[in-house]
């Protein structure tokens, strides 16, 4: 599988790891993407219900998807935010 995940800007989060802001709409990274996908938020919808991220513009969806495959090794994509896919 490959997967190319664009970020668009790189903060240490609270325990000194790499984080980066892959939502700019709703300011959500990918460590709490990445937490919500453990959590149980297994498609895009899901991540976009447990924390917002993707339901702005929109142009971060396919790298919300992005990391959910490369957590899960799958995302559904039938529960995207209305509008987007
Ligand atoms: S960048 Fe995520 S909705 Fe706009």
């Amino acid at each position: 599988m490959e997967v190319e995940i664009c970020f668009q800007l790189a903060k240490p989060d609270r325990f000194g790891a790499l984080t980066m802001i892959v939502c700019l709409c709703k300011g959500v990274s990918s460590s709490t993407i990445d937490a919500e996908v453990e959590r149980g938020a297994k498609t895009v919808g899901g991540v976009a219900k447990a924390c917002q991220a993707g339901t702005g513009c929109g142009m971060c969806v396919g790298q919300i998807r992005d990391l959910i495959r490369l957590r899960t090794g799958d995302a559904s994509d039938d529960a995207a935010p209305d509008g987007m896919a």
